[in-house]
């Protein structure tokens, strides 16, 4: 589906979001190891948390809505079921990775697929710490979906140095040690989103310039309520144009403001982005709070490599700002992006070309400069819901507007997304 988009000559509003995705996964797979009954409020309604539900419901887990939460009926230590088919995580790198941790420590076999885009990233980061930890798991060659989880025969602790930035891995890592007597150590170099041990409440120290978290059958959930804060991700596309659209001013309530997530909005800041955060609580160790954004003139500020996987879903979105601020914008140190949902790379200076900037594509990351000389080409969405969002962002901002091809893969994490534009724009 191609949609067209028109210029954008001011935003203003209030925007409540739904709740954080990565915290939602969390939510759901915690509360089904837990035993008894869970709650959890403003749960995010994107495809992939769709995906860890109905992977979860395969397990055995039942879970109900009633009115704005969900219920899930909590089956306690090792009490899943084995599926009676392959269990599908779609889209969802989060769900393939985070259940595969989950059932390694299981008693029977199960097996992960996902759709063509999952079945081309990576799990050779997951398979070799679980393998190290006793489980057995058959992928393709090349370490891709499926993934056959056979049921272990010695299941045991790790002490694990994370050789690539992923909360995903480390997440997959803790949700295994969950289930052992003593504790599993996982120690990384740089900071990565820390959902997981917030939700588990884990022991994380700082030591030097490691961060070590530590899991044992101590931490083990029980079942309990959860508000889930709104997607700070998902939300970064409006503050942005709220940023770049002349005399806005945007009000975003109970959002996301974990401080291993705000990362993009520190950078907005320091680039000259006039926004206002303001804390008002914190459910399960994640702080949340409100977002005033108003128009503002950006410039290019040096990005720090570290601060990478603290943005790393955000780029695309950086990226169109940097298109109108002042001076070059460039971003190294990210070749995770080429596997992320698409090669995100390559989309976005792909993109980026077929307006006439200039634009040098690295191994790791790109620079963009010059200005918009053309505007007749949709641009392109790869089948990745955060380009096709970044895209239409874009589109609003050019002076014919624009349009996006596959602008329907926005459901992955932010269904709403159409709508909560038209809210706002004017
Ligand atoms: C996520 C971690 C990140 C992020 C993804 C969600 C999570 O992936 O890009 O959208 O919920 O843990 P990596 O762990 O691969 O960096």
């Amino acid at each position: 589906m191609i949609q067209s988009f028109s210029k954008v000559n001011n935003v203003s509003g209030t925007l409540s979001l739904l709740g954080d995705k990565s915290i939602s996964h969390r939510a759901l797979l915690i509360s089904s190891l837990a035993n008894g009954k869970s709650y959890i409020k403003n749960i995010s309604d994107s495809d992939d948390v769709k995906s860890t539900i109905s992977c979860l419901t395969n397990l055995g887990i039942e879970i109900e809505r009633s009115k704005n939460e969900l219920i899930v009926f909590g089956r306690g230590y090792k009490g899943y079921h084995k599926s009676a088919g392959q269990l599908n995580a779609g889209n969802s790198g989060t769900t393939a990775r985070l259940l595969a941790g989950v059932l390694s420590a299981q008693k029977f076999e199960s097996v992960i697929t996902g759709d063509p885009s999952l079945s081309s990233r990576p799990m050779k980061r997951i398979i070799e710490p679980l393998t190290q930890m006793g489980s057995k798991i058959k992928s393709s060659d090349e370490g891709r979906l499926p993934l056959q989880i056979l049921p272990a025969e010695n299941f045991q602790v790790i002490n694990y140095n994370m050789p690539v930035a992923s909360a995903q891995v480390k997440s997959a890592i803790l949700l295994a040690g969950l289930h052992l007597e003593d504790e599993t150590v996982v120690i990384e170099l740089q900071q990565t989103r820390n959902h997981t041990e917030n939700l588990l409440d884990l022991r994380v120290v700082k030591e030097d310039e490691k961060i070590i978290s530590t899991v044992s059958k101590n931490n083990y959930p029980e079942a309990k309520e959860y508000f889930v804060p709104g997607d700070i991700s998902s939300a970064m596309f409006f503050v942005v144009l709220a940023l770049l659209v002349k005399n806005s001013e945007l009000l975003i309530k109970n959002i996301s403001l974990n401080p291993t997530r705000i990362e993009c909005l520190n950078l907005l800041k320091r680039m000259g982005g006039n926004i206002q955060i303001e804390e008002k609580g914190v459910s399960n160790n994640e702080v949340y709070g409100d977002l005033l954004v108003k128009s503002s003139n950006l410039s290019n500020v040096r990005i720090d490599k570290q601060i990478i996987p603290l943005i790393i879903d955000e780029i695309p979105i950086l990226a169109v700002a940097g298109i109108f601020t002042e001076g070059v914008f460039e971003l190294r140190g990210a070749s995770e992006l080429r596997v992320k949902e698409s090669d995100r790379i390559k989309a976005i200076c792909t993109n980026l070309l077929k307006i006439g900037l200039d634009v040098e594509e690295f191994d790791d990351g790109f620079r963009i400069s010059g200005s918009i000389k053309k505007q007749s080409e949709p641009f392109e969405s790869f089948g990745d819901h955060r380009i096709a969002m970044a895209f239409a962002i874009l589109s609003f901002l050019m002076n014919n507007g624009g349009k996006v091809e596959g602008f329907e893969c926005v459901s992955v994490s932010n269904p709403n997304f159409q709508e909560q534009l038209s809210s706002i724009t004017h």
